[in-house]
């Protein structure tokens, strides 16, 4: 079988782990996690990091630093996976959301001015599978309006916009460490941000608002959110791979491209798009089964099983799951989630792996 994902780990990781166990410090106090909130802050080109304990609670403790509360709306993309609006629900928040651009996949900045009211606090943008949103267009949107914004960064580690980094544009970028991500903590997330004062608000809120100079003096409703010291020790080391496996996925996604390449001139499939201002890290590398391709996405998916590929479907549109439903349409969203799939993306790759992904598609045909 050739897994949609394998974590990329090695010794210094299980090395960290023996010194952390060894030390005591496995809990949430220790060193690794400010070595760890440092190296990937500076990586991503913000001053502050604040590790918590997955990127859904990385998002709720941006939501909730930032004050949105019970009658703001946020606006979110509907393409996305179902933390990025369930955070907003956690807050007593609305989500409103706003359309895909067929394009490249990520929220359409054209339509995100049409979902603003007076309620409008905040926009999360979502860069999926790994593709940077258009955030000059974001940015401009949320200045002209006084709007906050938070960088849902879970799939796009080292991303660039504009040669800026994804996650750095925002009030708060949140990532997610979670196993299948490009670097992993087993469970973990982390706030990134430039301001001192959220990043102290949402190290309190992550220790149940516990008032850092007074023991047990909880002066706000907060949460425990920690990351535990062995999650930070293997973020120490997986953080020193990150470029050398942004520079793998690349290349594998550049494989993908010219594997591939028959198949998207014979208008039978769409490859992963990347526009000329922003470099995509590939998080899934992914494709679009066009209408001329003769089997359904769900029988693709099922016959590559069989073939020994693993592959997903693209996330169901959050406004059609039944806990948002409320017979709106999306019609982008809804046609990219129904023709999309993920293939095998992992690092460790190799060309021959690639060729033979490729293969087993062409034979479906
Ligand atoms: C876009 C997006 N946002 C948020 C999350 C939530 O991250 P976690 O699973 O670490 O809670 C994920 C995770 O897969 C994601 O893909």
């Amino acid at each position: 079988m050739i897994p949609i994902y394998e974590p990329s780990l090695g010794e210094e990781e299980v090395e960290n782990v023996l010194r952390a166990v060894r030390s005591g410090w496995i809990s949430s106090k220790g060193k690794y996690i400010p070595e760890f909130e440092d190296a990937f802050a500076q990586y991503s080109g913000v001053a502050q990091g604040v590790a918590c304990s997955n990127g859904t609670t990385a998002l709720h403790l941006a939501l909730t630093a930032l004050g949105i509360k019970k009658g703001d709306e946020v606006i979110v993309p509907t393409l996305t996976f179902v933390s990025t609006a369930n955070v907003v629900l956690f807050t007593g928040a609305t989500p409103v959301f706003v359309d895909a651009d067929p394009t490249y996949w990520c929220i359409d900045p054209q339509k995100i001015e049409d979902e603003i009211s007076k309620r409008t606090k905040a926009i999360i943008p979502v860069h999926l599978y790994g593709n940077p949103c258009d955030m000059r267009a974001i940015m401009k949107i949320a200045h002209d309006h006084g709007l906050y914004v938070v960088e849902d960064a879970a799939e796009s580690h080292g991303a660039l916009c504009h040669d800026k980094m994804t996650g750095s544009f925002g009030d708060i970028g949140c990532y997610s460490f979670y196993g299948n991500k490009i670097i992993t903590t087993g469970e973990g997330g982390m706030c990134v941000t430039n301001n001192e004062h959220l990043a102290e608000a949402m190290r309190r809120l992550r220790d149940h608002g516990m008032d850092p100079n007074k023991k047990y003096w909880h002066d706000r409703l907060g949460f425990n959110y920690r990351m535990t010291n062995l999650q930070a020790a293997i973020g120490v080391a997986q953080v020193k791979k990150l470029k050398g496996l942004i520079e793998k996925k690349r290349q594998i996604a550049a494989w993908y491209g010219t594997e591939l390449e028959d198949l998207a001139m014979k208008d039978l499939i769409t490859r992963h798009p990347e526009t000329r201002w922003a470099k995509n890290v590939y998080w899934m590398y992914s494709l679009l089964l066009n209408e001329l391709f003769p089997l359904t996405r769900d029988e693709v998916i099922t016959r590559l099983e069989v073939e020994g590929i693993e592959t997903r479907p693209f996330f169901y549109p959050v406004h059609t799951l039944p806990w948002y439903n409320k017979g709106e349409t999306f019609p982008v969203a809804e046609a990219l989630s129904r023709a999309g799939i993920n293939l095998p993306s992992s690092a460790n790759l190799r060309k021959n792996d690639v060729r033979t992904i490729a293969e087993k598609i062409r034979c479906l045909i």
